[in-house]
């Protein structure tokens, strides 16, 4: 079929190489940004002189026609078109005539594909924050119905410390509140307009870069043209913003999904956000949350294609970066996805305190906290840590745990030790005494909360 673009070559490209050039199929969801970005253009041709104002109009006129028929499903993208710049100039020539010609002087496609994408992407962190923002919402929800319920902390995914299933939750709303931060900041260096590049070199024409950066809400312009064509680093900087997203996601279903293992029994997901086996009767499987693990993965996956799609591209445009839209569409629909059934998943969720308190109780995870007590007492942390150790094995030994250990026995091993050790010891006491910023005690949790619902606001 002939092209707009034909003139060197007759443009009769075969069938093949335009199903093979086509992006439209992929890039029409940015129509919005695309038809808005050429107001703005109109506009700035008329103000500086090189259309008049009444061909401004047309253009803006016929614009505006086409963004309300795409809307309202008058209007069906042509899956013949090249991509969406040249199916929404083509429509826009079919309609106004000649005057729609005019429309790309002063710019260049790999200028619109540059704004389109940053204006697209923009939009998009303004979507996944407010949800991001829910998730942590429901979080702290959560952590605040237990705040006081115990259970063991873990390091090597052996029982370590007592803490509260307030703090342990409070730990992932804390990093996804870095990741709202992320994504502001990408969106802070992403949000510079590169239109008026004109493909690479800038142009002749006495354009205003700036007036037209300003009416798209841009922060500024690209300083160089090059640049302005050539990067996309906005859009890997999103995508490593996301995958570190999905990173907190995944650690956290890989809880949840331990967590709800008979081994564990620690929480229960509601029916809603399960699934049951076709063979199994008595399964209830964790299907979300391994998805979002799973997930994960594809997420990463995206953001290597396009880290490896950009690696050692001259400049300029090169049309391998029409590669760029499917990886980073794909990104933010799966983060997007995630993120909503995540948050209704925990909003949902029920910890079984019972198992939580018993499994706290049978790992010795208070033997810091004996060791405390000595040193309380006046011994050095090293010594005391060495005989907390030797109590530890000689319970493992006799079959008792330190909340039972005879007097006589801790006597034995220490002088230092009297009756008020129980109560040092106890688990209550253990995350009770927690009380240093940051830590686990109900206090501490609660001021964690309330610092992350001020950062929400
Ligand atoms: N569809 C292209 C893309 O997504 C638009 C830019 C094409 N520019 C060009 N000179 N062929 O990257």
């Amino acid at each position: 079929m002939a092209k707009m673009w034909a003139g060197r070559t007759d443009g009769n490209t075969s069938k093949m190489a335009d199903d093979f050039n086509s992006s439209i199929h992929f890039d029409k969801r940015m129509y919005k940004e695309d038809i808005t970005g050429s107001m703005a253009h109109a506009a700035m041709l008329a103000k500086q002189g090189i259309i008049t104002d009444a061909e401004a109009d047309i253009l803006i006129d016929g614009l505006d026609g086409i963004l309300a028929d795409i809307e309202s499903g008058k209007l069906d993208f042509d899956p013949d078109s090249e991509d969406i710049h040249m199916f929404v100039e083509e429509v826009l020539t079919a309609r106004v005539g000649e005057v729609g010609k005019k429309l790309h002087t002063a710019r260049s496609r790999n200028d619109q594909v540059a704004l389109d994408i940053r204006i697209y992407l923009r939009s998009e962190i303004d979507t996944i924050t407010p949800k991001l923002k829910a998730l942590i919402s429901a979080l702290a929800d959560k952590a605040e119905e237990y705040k006081a319920t115990i259970m063991p902390g873990y390091t090597h995914l052996q029982r370590a410390q007592p803490i509260t299933f307030g703090h342990h939750l409070m730990a992932y709303a804390m990093m996804l509140l870095r990741d709202i931060d992320r994504l502001s900041d990408c969106r802070a260096r992403m949000n510079y307009s590169p239109i008026g590049c004109c493909a690479l070199a800038g142009t002749t024409y006495d354009t205003d870069r700036r007036f037209e950066a300003e009416k798209l809400g841009f922060d500024g312009i690209c300083m160089n043209s090059l640049d302005g064509v050539s990067d996309r680093d906005f859009a890997l900087e999103l995508m490593s913003d996301i995958s570190i997203l999905m990173m907190h996601l995944s650690r956290f279903s890989e809880e949840i999904i331990l967590w709800s293992s008979w081994e564990f029994k620690f929480v229960e997901l509601s029916d809603a956000f399960t699934t049951g086996s076709s063979i199994m009767p008595q399964k209830k499987n964790p299907d979300m949350a391994e998805l979002v693990r799973g997930k994960t993965g594809r997420v990463y996956g995206d953001m290597i294609a396009l880290f490896t799609t950009l690696k050692s591209l001259p400049l300029a445009y090169n049309k391998d970066m029409q590669e760029d839209k499917e990886s980073v569409f794909d990104a933010i629909d799966t983060v997007i996805a995630c993120i909503d059934i995540f948050a209704r998943m925990i909003s949902s969720m029920k910890a079984n305190e019972e198992n939580m308190l018993a499994a706290a109780k049978g790992g010795f995870i208070n033997a810091t906290d004996l060791a405390d007590y000595l040193v309380k007492r006046g011994l050095p942390f090293r010594s005391a840590y060495k005989i907390s150790g030797g109590i530890v094995a000689d319970c493992i030994r006799s079959g008792c745990v330190l909340d039972n250990y005879p007097l006589e026995k801790y006597k034995a091993a220490s002088e230092l030790i009297e009756d008020d050790v129980y109560e040092a010891i106890s688990l209550k006491t253990c995350v009770e005494k927690r009380i240093s910023e940051g830590g686990t005690s109900v206090a501490s949790v609660e001021k964690q909360i309330a610092y992350v619902r001020e950062q929400l606001k």
